[in-house]
């Protein structure tokens, strides 16, 4: 009622949209799911701030176009044959493990916070965490026979990632990013190129 013409993007008001992404008094969240109730009590003032990491449209509103165009270079899903019967079948354990990945709503919190994106600005040698968690829902598909794992060393910039873990604090649908999407890949990446043995078997293939 106050500012009726302050830019804010916003969809669902139900933290599924990923379209609210702000810092507020600081800390990136969803502004839909973020009550006023929790900050009266001694954080008054409360600030609102846009995204960092991505450049400023107005107001509330950041560019973040360049996690579209990121996600469009990342190999895609290339399925194996079907089975005999005309299915692909994989295990339940397979299934519950991509599931994780999959409740992504792409709110870019992960991103804004990393700070190989948001200190370094490595956006052109870096995919951040969200497309980790991306690539590691393709990676570990069964039914999947595409290889990531060259991209994911070189042109995706893994190795920048320290594990801070900041990105899996800020995600509102509470994934595991560091533990079950970004070191699973760093150690298929070790295990191919840095593994001695691996090495070794790979000099007299
Ligand atoms: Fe948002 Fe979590 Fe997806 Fe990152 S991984 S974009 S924080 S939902
Ligand atoms: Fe960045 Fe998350 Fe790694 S915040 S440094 S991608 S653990």
């Amino acid at each position: 009622t106050q500012a009726p013409d302050l830019a804010v993007r916003w969809n669902c008001k139900a933290g599924k949209c990923g379209s609210c992404s702000a810092e507020i008094n600081g800390k990136p969240r969803l502004m839909c799911k973020a009550r006023v109730r929790d900050y009266t009590d001694g954080e008054a003032p409360i600030v609102v701030h846009p995204l960092k990491t991505f450049p400023l449209v107005k107001d509330l509103v950041t560019d973040v176009s360049w996690n579209f165009r990121v996600k469009q270079g990342i190999q895609r899903f290339q399925p194996r044959p079907k089975q005999a019967d005309g299915t692909w079948r994989m295990s339940q354990r397979d299934a519950d493990r991509v599931q994780e990945f999959r409740k992504c709503i792409e709110c870019y919190l992960c991103q804004d916070v990393c700070h190989v994106l948001r200190d370094h600005g490595k956006h052109d040698e870096f995919i951040g965490p969200r497309f980790f968690v991306y690539a590691a829902n393709l990676e570990m598909n069964p039914i999947d026979v595409e290889d990531r794992v060259p991209a994911l060393k070189d042109a995706h910039g893994i190795g920048y990632c320290n594990i801070t873990k900041c990105c899996t604090k800020v995600c509102p649908e509470q994934i595991h990013i560091t533990d079950n999407a970004i070191i699973p890949l760093k150690e298929r990446v070790v295990d191919r190129y840095f593994d001695p043995l691996t090495r070794l078997l790979r000099v007299f293939k």
